[in-house]
């Protein structure tokens, strides 16, 4: 039996991914900027199993069925083909999401998968490899693969990979106001806005526009004109979401009462600047000396988690066991 285990974190974008120029294969339509954060690591282990008929997936101890399970079963599937092997495997996943954090799991999820999958199917791959693949299961996820700060490319196959990019010190106030599931998946909102958003074709070509000055203020190590740019590009994605037919809205009167609330601590000059993910909660930008301040300022209003840029997948060959 072959076992290995990985472990990788959530990430949160600064310059959005929102809409597929090839859904079979995950390809953006737009390149995206993200920060993987240095908490609520995803550990999965996957274990060859000749015995099995089929695959076996636990979520948090308890076992998996329904969409989550064939999201598994069909990422496995493509390792299987690239390996050449039909063996089964058992797959055990542990979140340390806590339920209120309001972290989407997708991209921890599926980079841990990958980086346990290809280990345990014996696939020998290097970090872009291993972005490409991840991307797969769930796009976002090709960038928890990376340390820190990554861009992920839009491309064909080949050439739409994450790789990391230098960035100025910054911290992520994560500001949850409602942990519970979003009512439209991101995978059917994002096809419901690029077929029926007037504002989508621009959307896209802003976002383009968004990465380029978003790279170059990483260059320069400008966390302002980085997290100015950040949340025009939530707001914008978040503007061509709300004009799909039927409409989405994700933002909340609380998601709205925290975007006031920043925009105050900029006045008293605080450099804050919000972003929100397909749902409710806001994750707000500042140089990490602020973060106390940015807390502070929102004490009441949310759930309140102070994140810094994390550490990319890792992965042990042969461990079996799970630790949270
Ligand atoms: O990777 P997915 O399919 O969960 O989509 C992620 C979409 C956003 O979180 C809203 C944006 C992003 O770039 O992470």
């Amino acid at each position: 039996m072959t076992v290995a285990t990985a472990r990788a974190h959530p990430n949160i974008a600064l310059v959005k991914y929102w809409g597929k120029r090839d859904a079979a294969q995950n390809l953006p339509a737009t390149g995206s900027l993200s920060m993987t954060l240095d908490v609520f690591p995803t550990t999965t282990t996957v274990a060859l199993d000749e015995t099995l008929d089929a695959d076996a997936f636990t979520l948090n101890g308890r076992a998996a069925s329904g969409v989550p399970r064939e999201r598994v079963i069909r990422f496995l599937d493509l390792v299987r083909e690239r390996a050449g092997s039909t063996t089964r495997a058992r797959v055990s996943s542990t979140n340390t999401v806590p339920s209120g954090a309001g972290l989407a799991s997708s991209a921890s999820g599926f980079a841990a998968l990958a980086g346990a999958a290809a280990a345990a199917y014996g696939l020998d791959l290097d970090q872009r490899a291993l972005t490409r693949l991840a991307r797969r299961g769930s796009g976002s996820a090709a960038r928890s693969i990376v340390a820190g700060f990554a861009v992920w490319h839009a491309g064909d196959d080949e050439h739409s990979f994450a790789e990391p990019v230098d960035a100025p010190a910054l911290a992520m106030v994560v500001a949850t106001v409602d942990a519970s599931e979003k009512p439209v998946s991101s995978r059917d909102a994002m096809r419901r806005t690029a077929l029926t958003s007037p504002y989508y074709p621009a959307w896209i070509s802003s976002t383009e526009q968004s990465l380029r000055a978003a790279l170059a203020a990483c260059r320069d190590g400008d966390v302002a004109r980085l997290g100015r740019i950040a949340e025009t590009n939530a707001l914008r994605m978040h503007a061509a979401i709300q004009a799909s037919d039927p409409p989405i809205r994700y933002l909340s009167p609380a998601s709205i009462a925290i975007l006031d609330r920043v925009e105050a601590l900029r006045a008293d000059g605080v450099g804050a600047f919000a972003t929100a993910d397909a749902g409710p909660n806001v994750v707000v930008l500042c140089r990490p000396g602020d973060a106390d301040a940015v807390r502070a300022a929102l004490a009441g209003l949310a759930e309140l988690i102070v994140a810094h840029p994390g550490p990319g997948l890792h992965v042990e060959l042969g461990a079996e066991a799970v630790t949270p």
